[in-house]
């Protein structure tokens, strides 16, 4: 096994990604399947998976995966089990996939024209420009369902407890608590002059839910501490509103073909986020802070392997798209 893929020795987070990446990347391709659009009877129309296989492939940083398998590895560790991309557990790569989708949905949905109004993600146009608008709808729909069937297998891949732990903590970080509820305010602020406090909670739902929940499902793979289920908690919570930061700061400072979607919309739509708060340097130094935050959470976690949790926060924070 290679000891940089392990995450041992010297550990190499580019070497890690992609060797996860690729066990993301194939096992989306194989759930969002073409075959399962069939003119047969019980098989879905073919418009519908089209736009959900636009909607999920071909894009985007896959952080959120990322972190649940990064987080699986961590806890693993806590039993002394070693893993490698290899031989990433079953449940570990559906609960990364699930998370993907929900990410996914929300984003369709996020730019349809009653929400950010956006014709560019992922370097692409966007599903309601390619497909029309029901159809962006209906795939943001049917991809949160999918989401859902993939962390309830109907063979012995998850024990039962398991799969429902799973469903409920991506439950609750989508719906009203978590994802949706954190969109509703940011639809229902626009032009408002939120305080700090407001804003970080609008922050926390609709980007930083789904973020921590990722972590903590990564967790529910293994069997950890309640110590360490508390330090991840922690740093979910701190990179979950980090990313959201930096995503208002790359909206002013970055252009809209590093971004893949269209830069420079906050402003233009009247959005209240931590740029227009704090002005862009202190933002910066508050994402720094969170990114302490979230090390410190991992160092007192007790768990042997963080070094793949440690890269993703750094990158998430540090990044420049
Ligand atoms: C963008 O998320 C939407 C937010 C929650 C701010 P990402 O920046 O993770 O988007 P992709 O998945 O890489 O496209
Ligand atoms: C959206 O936040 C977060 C979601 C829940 C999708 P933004 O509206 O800032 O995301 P981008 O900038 O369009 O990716
Ligand atoms: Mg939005
Ligand atoms: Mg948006
Ligand atoms: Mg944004």
């Amino acid at each position: 096994m290679d000891a940089r893929v392990s995450g041992r020795a010297t550990f190499d987070l580019g070497v890690w990604s992609a060797a996860h990446l690729q066990r993301v990347e194939q096992a989306l391709e194989r759930w969002v399947s073409a075959d399962a659009a069939t003119d047969a009877e019980g098989g879905a129309p073919a418009e519908l998976i089209a736009a959900m296989r636009y909607a999920v492939l071909d894009g985007g940083k896959r952080l959120r995966p990322l972190l649940v398998l990064a987080a699986a590895q961590a806890a693993q560790s806590a039993s002394g089990e070693r893993s490698d991309a290899t031989s990433t557990p079953e449940v570990a790569l559906r609960a990364a996939c699930a998370v993907e989708l929900i990410h996914a949905y929300s984003l369709v949905h996020d730019d349809l024209p009653c929400m950010d109004n956006d014709v560019l993600r992922r370097g692409k146009a966007t599903v309601h420009v390619k497909f029309g608008e029901a159809s962006a709808l209906l795939a943001g729909d049917a991809l949160q369902a999918m989401a859902f069937e993939l962390l309830t297998p109907d063979d012995d891949a998850i024990p039962d407890r398991q799969q429902a732990a799973l469903c409920r903590l991506l439950a609750r970080a989508a719906g009203s608590s978590g994802m949706a509820g954190g969109q509703a305010i940011d639809l229902a602020s626009v032009g408002v002059a939120l305080t700090e406090r407001q804003l970080r909670q609008m922050h926390r739902l609709k980007t930083g839910a789904l973020l921590q929940a990722s972590v903590m499902m990564g967790a529910a793979c293994g069997d950890v501490s309640s110590q360490a289920k508390d330090a991840l908690m922690s740093y979910g919570a701190a990179i979950g509103l980090a990313f959201q930061v930096v995503d208002d700061m790359l909206d002013v400072t970055a252009d809209s073909a590093t971004l893949g979607k269209t830069a420079g919309k906050d402003a233009d739509q009247d959005k209240p986020t931590f740029v227009s708060l704090l002005g862009l340097e202190r933002a910066g130094v508050y994402a720094q802070e969170l990114l302490a935050q979230a090390l410190a959470a991992l160092a007192r976690s007790g768990l042997p392997e963080t070094q793949a949790l440690q890269g993703l926060a750094q990158r998430l924070v540090n990044r420049s798209c």
